[in-house]
């Protein structure tokens, strides 16, 4: 299998992957890049992402809502089709969900791209975060607050930036 993700064009330590219809995974995207730059992490937000653009020596960073029942964003559905052509055997990710829990489809967008990583043989780095937007009206509050914790008290701010010198 021909594996497309030697032909990096950017280099960062995250790739923030973002699936997004109305914008508020967007916003999401933005604070998570806040929170990376806080702790000296370089990171580069796609909102179109495609798997040429990917450097694999990074973690990438999955973020998308959900929408129609069940399904992945417009803007993501081609990166999607594209993992499941995909050689991952030595990407490592992390996996952050929106969603509602009106719906009995909550964050099936996230569960999908995370079966499929892990499908082509890609490694989670931490439990998935499934954020309900019911519960929580301001999601990328959540969402910094899960990462700020994760970075300080599970060392992966060390961990993410050994990765690049040691993939
Ligand atoms: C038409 C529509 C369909 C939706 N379907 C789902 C769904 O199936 N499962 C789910 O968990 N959330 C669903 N949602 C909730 C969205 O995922 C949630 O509002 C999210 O914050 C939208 O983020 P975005 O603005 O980045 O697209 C739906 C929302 C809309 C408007």
């Amino acid at each position: 299998m021909v594996s497309r993700l030697d032909i990096g064009k950017h280099v960062s330590a995250v790739e923030i992957i973002v699936g997004s219809m109305l914008g508020a995974t967007e916003y999401v995207a933005d604070a998570l890049a806040e929170k990376f730059d806080s702790y000296d992490i370089s990171n580069h937000i796609h909102l179109n992402a495609d798997l040429a653009d990917l450097n694999p020596q990074a973690t990438w960073l999955l973020c998308t809502s959900t929408h129609g029942a069940g399904d992945l964003p417009d803007n993501i559905q081609s990166f999607s089709a594209q993992l499941q052509q995909a050689e991952l055997a030595h990407i490592r990710y992390l996996i952050i969900g929106l969603g509602d829990s009106s719906y009995d489809t909550f964050c099936e967008a996230a569960k999908t791209l995370h079966r499929l990583m892990q499908e082509r043989g890609a490694q989670c780095i931490q439990e998935p975060l499934f954020i309900d937007v019911l519960h929580h009206p301001i999601p990328e509050e959540e969402a910094a607050a899960w990462l700020d914790k994760k970075l300080k008290e599970e060392d992966l701010a060390s961990a993410i930036k050994n990765a690049e010198v040691n993939p």
